[in-house]
């Protein structure tokens, strides 16, 4: 996790070291920094917490100079702190290096490096580098930067600086996400691009071991054996209010809101009425579907519930096993992956280390894998075989809306390719469940209409400290995501449970009031959960069910009832998930919570 920006130019670094923090604090927010070159020296400021805190330090004392790194931290090794923030330098402070991933091997490192007569500050991984910078260190940065990374385990995005060079920044990525943006005279790294998108829209994707030099001469990169490589300069073309709030109080809030136009996006060209369904990048053949024995969906967090109803979805139009694995369990448990076993990975950033590694175990295996992701040049993209790319835009929020909703559509559309490649639906069955999906980006408009009963449940609800959340079939995969939301953002203790299942051991923790969100959207399975709703009730629980229009009769059995608009039970999950994401962002709101930024967490995880 955590974000690095990098800036060399022309004009003031700290403002536009801070302006692209901003922009980066989705990856972590424990703590910031800062190490900017002033008049021959590196001037170093960092301070715990968020960014504003920073900002505030650097305003009492400035720093002058049109050289610098900026980082802002997730902490995974030492707690939040002033020492353990980014930058890091050595002793001297010759050298100073931002730093995203993991230093597997910095213990061993850190010990030989002791040895030496280094000495290190912080609990970091990180320290350990500008320490190795340093002992390459013979007067040529990129040379040590290099001789440095060959001693480095593990995954990182650095950018250093040093005093000794003060014309010259150099970063490399392994296994960590990193950005150039080329300006004019001036250059910048970032993690991400909304990062460097207030001032330039032209960016080069670097790959694994790319070595770039930022110099006045301009943007230069090279291999390992300092081999120049030309790289295509990649052209954002989504807005830059993509990335800024719009007017909205929060991005979730406009998240959630941009939904239909998300879906409508990420179905363009692929779902079109009365022609078979087209997948410019999968390159899956026919046959090669007709052969597959297996399909796994490995993700993690609410990619892994999209994965949830992608596995319903696929068995149920294309007839195939379809197993979902959390990523960070799907490696460990020896998984039986061959040539015919497809992988399908679902990861909004296509960063995330633990989707990384079972997508590389199942490639390994000999397995096809398909990554279904929102960004645009993500490790994702570029490792996997075929790439399905969501077209959410960027999503800011921590907690996942449009990235989730459009990943639901992915599988949609996945399943139905899969269906028509194998024949196990009939054409008017497709037409008839793609005209659907056409209509969804207006249905999903129209379940926003239930903001004023969400209103209602958050504030009688508010000072609960648990809820449970039940469905069977595809509203149990829905109930996993509405859960997942209230946690993640209010911090109130929820479960989720498939309703049939709940006699089976929570029913113990029902008593007088415990709150219970039940979804009732899956017409054939409708009674049996109305049933799981009267078990509840009748020992004491206060029910909200969610249910589709027209299904007045939830009122007899549900404390309140919330509707949403009628589509055909396999698209439901689409509507289904609308209040329950309000329901979780007006609680936050209600707690007196950081919606965007909820506590602890970051939203691209790339480490294990
Ligand atoms: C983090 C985020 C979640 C996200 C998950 C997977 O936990 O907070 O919102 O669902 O990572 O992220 P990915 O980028 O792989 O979809």
């Amino acid at each position: 996790m955590c974000g690095i920006v990098g800036y060399f130019g022309n004009r003031e670094a700290a403002p536009l070291l801070i302006e692209g923090l901003s922009k980066l604090e989705y990856r972590g927010y424990d703590s910031a920094g800062v190490a900017i070159i002033e008049n021959g020296e590196i001037e170093v400021t960092k301070c715990k917490g968020r960014l504003k805190n920073l900002e505030n330090k650097l305003e009492e004392s400035p720093i002058h100079g049109m050289v610098g790194i900026g980082h802002t931290r997730w902490a995974t090794h030492g707690q939040p702190s002033d020492v353990n923030s980014h930058p890091h330098s050595n002793k001297e402070q010759t050298i100073s290096v931002v730093h995203n991933g993991i230093i597997e091997n910095y213990i061993e490192l850190r010990e030989w490096l002791t040895s030496e007569g280094y000495e290190f500050k912080s609990q970091t991984d990180t320290e350990v580098i500008p320490n190795l910078v340093d002992y390459f260190y013979e007067g040529d940065l990129l040379k040590a930067v290099i001789k440095a990374t060959k001693k480095m385990e593990g995954s990182y995005a650095i950018g250093v600086i040093a005093k000794n060079e003060p014309d010259k920044l150099v970063a490399v990525r392994k296994d960590s996400p990193l950005i150039v943006g080329i300006g004019k005279e001036e250059s910048f790294i970032a993690s991400d691009i909304p990062a460097v998108l207030a001032q330039t829209r032209d960016v080069y994707l670097l790959e694994d071991r790319e070595f770039v030099i930022l110099t006045k001469e301009g943007v230069k990169i090279v291999d390992s054996n300092e081999n120049a490589i030309e790289k295509e300069v990649y052209k954002v073309t989504w807005d830059a209010d993509a990335a800024e709030k719009g007017g909205y109080e929060h991005f979730m809030l406009k998240e959630i809101h941009e939904q239909p136009k998300a879906i409508k996006d990420t179905m363009t060209s692929r779902i079109v009425k009365g022609q078979p369904i087209k997948l410019d990048d999968i390159t899956i053949t026919k046959e090669e579907i007709k052969k597959l024995n297996k399909v796994y969906i490995v993700a993690c967090g609410t990619a892994y519930h999209a994965g949830v109803v992608g596995k319903y979805v696929i068995e149920k139009l294309a007839r195939i096993p379809v197993e979902v694995d959390i990523a960070s369990e799907f490696k460990y448990r020896d998984p039986i992956i061959d040539e015919n076993s497809l992988m399908i990975i679902i990861s909004q950033s296509g960063e995330t280390a633990d989707t990384m590694s079972a997508l590389r175990l199942a490639k390994e295996k000999g397995a096809r894998v398909i990554a279904v992701t929102n960004v645009v040049g993500s490790t994702a993209s570029r490792e996997a075989d075929d790439v399905l790319y969501t077209w959410a835009g960027p999503e800011i929020a921590v907690a996942s809306t449009k990235a989730y909703v459009t990943q639901l559509i992915a599988m949609y559309i996945i399943a139905l390719f899969f269906a028509q490649n194998k024949e196990t639906v009939s054409n008017e069955k497709l037409e008839e469940i793609k005209e659907e999906m056409l209509a969804l980006p207006e249905k999903v408009e129209k379940a926003f209409e239930c903001k004023e009963a969400i209103e209602k449940m958050t504030a009688e609800t508010v000072n609960e400290k648990d809820m449970f959340f039940l469905g069977r079939g595809l509203d149990y995969a829905v109930a996993l995501e509405g859960s997942l939301k209230l946690k993640e953002i209010s911090y109130i203790h929820s479960e989720a449970y498939a309703a049939g299942e709940l006699k089976h051991g929570p029913i113990a923790l029902i008593e007088e009031g415990t709150v219970v969100v039940a979804l009732g959207t899956q017409e054939e399975l409708f009674d049996k959960t109305v049933s799981n709703v009267q078990e509840v009730v009748s020992r004491g629980a206060k029910v909200y069910a969610i249910a589709k229009e027209g299904h007045r009769e939830v009122e007899k059995t549900a404390n309140s009832a919330i509707y949403v608009p009628r589509v055909m039970d396999l698209l439901a999950p689409v509507v289904t998930v609308i209040p329950l994401q309000l329901f979780s962002y007006y609680m936050s709101i209600a707690k007196g919570c950081d919606v965007d930024k909820p506590r602890n967490l970051a939203k691209s995880v790339t480490v294990e």
